[in-house]
């Protein structure tokens, strides 16, 4: 059921390609904030017919210093859900307990990275962009819940980047290339993490009962809702970045679309991309098919 993955082999395969924060950001590797960092699938800046091109970049850049803190938030609390799931069984099978502290050493890597590439970014772009926060405390709301729902959330965020990486960004060429070359570095460790979400979802699933895993289904979309409305919240915080950046004033029509475009865009960015991911259904699928049913009723609201 494990869908071919093993501690031993993604501990081994992440053993490959490691970097360091300093050769990938800073030095000769500047943002060039004359091209857009987010594929417009994400970004959905066209839509808003009201702004020129300057200011479609603008808030192009905008969205991609909050896609890169909100996974810099996001990682904040993966990072202790990873060493508690290692912490319970040090004993055993010594693949796992390497693979997962792997795991979570990449994580606190990344946050680092991301913290390090705000201070580029607003060093760069010259106006304060705030993103939702702080982190610890919507680190705390989701680790309050079961660790299944919890690790179904992980499994699905990471998936999700696999997917933003291969079909969206790869194969961009319009994109700054610094701002493509750290969400490249980032990818590359997070292929065997998504295995490894796999594999823990497996492990906090075992003997329950189907009523029990669709009990941590629904919290699953609690998180969901619970990262939905922060994301309300960051489409205000990008308009009054964008306000102050461009100085351009907004007619409360054009308010309004902003709003609706982008909270799309932004449902599509952080939810719909992973709650559609076919390796997370086909998880949710293997733990009872109403658990996959119950996700596919309710992605298109967030598509
Ligand atoms: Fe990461
Ligand atoms: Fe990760």
């Amino acid at each position: 059921m494990n869908q071919g993955y093993s501690y031993q082999s993604t501990l081994t395969a992440s053993e490959g390609p490691h970097w360091r924060i300093e050769d990938i950001i800073g030095g000769k590797n500047q943002l060039n904030f004359a091209k857009p960092f987010m594929p417009e699938s994400f970004a959905r800046v066209e839509p808003l017919t009201f702004l020129t091109s300057d200011e479609k970049r603008v808030l192009n850049q905008i969205r991609g210093n909050a896609y890169l803190c909100i996974f810099g938030l996001v990682e904040e609390f993966i990072l202790p859900f990873v060493l508690d799931h290692a912490r319970s069984q040090l004993q055993g099978d010594d693949y796992r307990v390497r693979a997962l502290l792997q795991f979570a050493g990449e994580e606190a890597k990344h946050i680092q990275l991301f913290k390090r590439f705000r201070q580029e970014f607003e060093n760069g772009f010259g106006t304060e962009c705030p993103v939702i926060g702080p982190p610890e405390a919507i680190s705390s709301a989701i680790l309050a819940h079961d660790p299944l729902a919890v690790a179904l959330t992980t499994l699905h965020i990471e998936w999700m980047v696999q997917r933003h990486y291969v079909e969206s960004i790869k194969d961009n060429q319009e994109l700054d290339p610094q701002f493509k070359s750290l969400l490249k570095h980032h990818w590359v460790e997070e292929v065997q993490h998504a295995k490894l979400d796999t594999l823990m979802v497996e492990s906090l699933a075992a003997g329950r009962s189907e009523a029990e895993i669709m009990k941590a289904v629904e919290e699953y979309i609690e998180i969901g809702g619970f990262i939905d409305g922060g994301l309300t919240q960051q489409v205000d915080l990008d308009m009054d970045s964008f306000i102050r950046a461009t100085g351009r004033q907004l007619a409360d029509n054009e308010k309004e679309e902003f709003r609706r475009v982008q909270l799309q865009a932004n449902r599509w960015t952080y939810l719909g991309s992973g709650m559609t991911h076919e390796k997370v259904l086909e998880t949710l699928g293997n733990l009872t098919p109403l658990a996959r049913q119950r996700i596919e009723s309710i992605s298109p609201a967030f598509c």
